[in-house]
Parts: structure tokens; sequence; C-alpha cells
């Protein structure tokens, strides 16, 4: 478990590194947090949830505590931008002070039910170094020298893959993950789904396609839009992907050529429905989703292929969150956990979407067939992307 720690909190600072501290303490918008504020709340998490009580400083419970009401006040998420201090440097020396209490802790005769705090606490850091690249992009896009977060060449890919499908008969199917092994709490527990005959592409809709949609004026028909969505794209004066410029895209490794073949990333749930509309599809049900998935091993472009930027594969796994057309809801018999742990998931199912799969910047051991990620339907500084299903 120690080795496991160790390699988890070492990812983080990592994946910091090429930020300055100028870089790692501001917010560019309230759904985004500093890099810094990162790395101090996922060190608050054991300490708190772990280790039981403050040991550097009683006032980071209130700097970094995210959400969780059961612990405490908290200072608000909207203005983390503002706690210039602590300083990046106080956080490093939070980060290891902790750590060092958590090796003697670990040392020590650990009960498995505080084992599985341990594990939780390792998944939801994994889930803030994706949030830390997803929000390092958003604020380094914003600037206007250079927003690059580490130099490289991305592949150049070729033309569109053919669209293949993978035919089910549905029926009752299991999903869920099971009593055993990591899962959160919103993956439980396993039940059946009733499901008609569907199939599912074998592929991720890619920059191209997204080209012919908005060419076809895909942006400017509101008759393919739900009212929300349509009422946004006016307000936002949305024309493209979030980071689509006209000289290409910008990508964790700067503004980039836009490679015809590679996934589209970045769009909101509303583009999403609106591109599987114009093009006679449907988005998948999480379901439909996870029994085509768990039939496959998890392969693809991950974090761990530092590529940072979707390529594409065979993969239902891997280059971009998929969003699916199901709401984000209590599986039949939900339980959260009791405690404050118990407010991890579940206070936050309503008026967000399941997105399944994983991304090019979701570390591989992160991620598993029955995984439920979750965003509001307008969000769009996710590495989230489509694949499309019908029916049958
Ligand atoms: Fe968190």
């Amino acid at each position: 478990v120690l080795s496991r720690y160790r390699e988890v909190r070492d990812l983080t600072d990592r994946l910091a590194a090429p930020l300055s501290p100028e870089d790692q303490v501001v917010q560019s918008m309230p759904d985004c947090s500093p890099t810094k504020w990162h790395r101090a709340h996922t060190t608050w998490f054991f300490e708190t949830f772990v280790v039981g009580e403050a040991t550097y400083d009683p006032r980071f419970s209130y700097f970094f505590n995210s959400y969780y009401e059961a612990v405490g006040p908290r200072w608000s998420r909207a203005e983390r931008g503002l706690l210039t201090r602590p300083s990046v440097e106080t956080v490093a020396a939070y980060r290891r002070h902790v750590d060092d209490a958590m090796a003697t802790f670990l040392a020590g005769d650990v009960p498995d039910d505080v084992l599985e705090i341990v594990e939780l606490g390792l998944h939801h850091e994994e889930q803030h170094q994706e949030l830390l690249l997803m929000d390092c992009k958003h604020l380094l896009s914003r600037n206007p020298e250079d927003g690059t977060y580490v130099a490289g060449e991305l592949p150049t890919g070729g033309r569109t893959p053919k669209l293949t499908w993978t035919a089910s008969e549905g029926g009752i199917v299991g999903v869920g993950a099971g009593p055993d092994g990591f899962g959160f709490d919103n993956e439980r527990p396993r039940h059946d789904v009733l499901l008609a005959p569907f199939e599912l592409a074998d592929r991720l809709v890619t920059n191209e396609e997204w080209q012919a949609f908005v060419d076809d004026g895909g942006y400017r028909r509101p008759e393919l839009w739900l009212s929300d969505g349509w009422a946004l794209v006016q307000a936002e004066r949305w024309e493209a992907p979030l980071y689509w410029l006209p000289e290409g895209e910008f990508t964790l490794r700067g503004v980039q050529p836009l490679v015809s073949s590679a996934p589209v990333c970045h769009v909101s749930y509303y583009e999403a429905d609106a591109f599987a509309h114009w093009s006679g599809a449907r988005l998948p049900l999480e379901a439909e989703w996870e029994l085509v998935a768990a039939s496959r091993s998890v392969a693809g472009n991950f974090l761990d292929d530092d590529v940072l930027h979707p390529t594409g594969s065979e993969s239902p796994f891997g280059d971009v969150w998929q969003w699916t057309a199901s709401s984000y809801s209590p599986y039949p018999g939900f339980r959260a956990a009791p405690g404050a742990v118990g407010e991890y998931n579940g206070k936050f199912m309503v008026n967000q979407h399941v997105l399944r799969g994983g991304s090019c910047v979701t570390p591989r051991s992160h991620v598993r067939a029955t995984y439920r990620n979750f965003y509001p339907p307008a969000a769009r500084w996710a590495f989230s992307g489509v694949r499309l299903a019908r029916s049958l």
C-alpha cells in the first residue's frame, strides 16, 4: 500500500512540475481550481480521513476542504484563486509532512476499513491528477503568451477510418460493480437492466466529422438542439469545440494543427447530442456502453502514454470521456457510505450526465468498464467526446 501511495503522490508532483508558482495559483473560471489547491486538497483528504487530525496547520481544513459539510466550513470554491497564501512552497512542505505521517501510519497495524479509505484517497488523487491537467489547460489557453504545458509533437494521423459498429441483442443484462475490488459507491450495487437491440460505434467521432457538422450549419440550426443547449449556443456564441482556433487547436502541447482523424474533444453534452441528431444516430445509454466495454480489456490512450491529447484507437477506453444519454442517478439500491465520505458522490446525483471510458489525461489504473464519470451538460473543459449508438 505504501509503495502505491508513494507512486500516486509522486505523479501529482510530477504533473505540477512544468508549472511555475505563478501558474499554480491562478483560477481561470469557477469550475477550475489552481494546481496548488489540487496539491493541497488531495493532501488534506489523507490528513482528514486517514490520519484523522490536522497535523500541519489547523487552518488548512478551511482552505482545502472541497465540499464536505460534515467536516466543517470552507473557503468558497469560486475564490480558490485568491489563496495566494499559503505559498506553493508551503503546500509542498504540507505534502511532505502528511506523506511522512502516512508512512508512519501505514507501517502500523491498519484495520481493513481504514485501508479502504486509503484506497479511496488514492483514487481521489488520481481524479485530481486529471482535474489538474484539465484546469491548467483551461488556464494556459487563456494566456496571450505561449500556453504550452509541455513541448512535444503530436501524431499527425491520416483520414478518418471507416465507421463500423458492434451490434448487441440487448436483453436483461447486469451492470455496475460487483462486491469485490475497488469501485466508487456510485458504481454499486450491480443490478439488471433491460436493453433493446442496439449497436455501438467502434470508434469515436473525429474532428473531420465534426468539421462537416460545423460546415453544415450545425451550430446555427435550432432543430438539432435541446432548448437549453440552443440558448447556450447563442449566449456563448459557440461555433466549434472549446479549443478549436482558426489556426488549429489548443492542446497541452500548445497550438497544434487540427488532426482530421483524431477524436473530437472538449464538447458539451448539448453539442454531443446535437451532433448525434445531425448524424442520424444517438448517444449511447451508459448500460449499452458498459455491456460492450465489459467484454474488452482496458487499453487505449491514457495519461501513462504521455501524449496528453486524443489520437484514436479501436478500444472503447481512453482518448476522451464519452457522453452518454444517461442522467447521473443512483443505481437501484444505492446507499452512500456512512460518515463524511458518504458525501463523495451521492449528493451530486442530479442535473448531470454520465460519461464513460476515461481519457488521454486519466491514469490507466483509474479506469474500469463500470466507472461512471459525470459533468453538467454545459461543461466542456473536460476531455469529453462522442461515441455514437443506434437502435436496431
Ligand atoms: Fe476532491
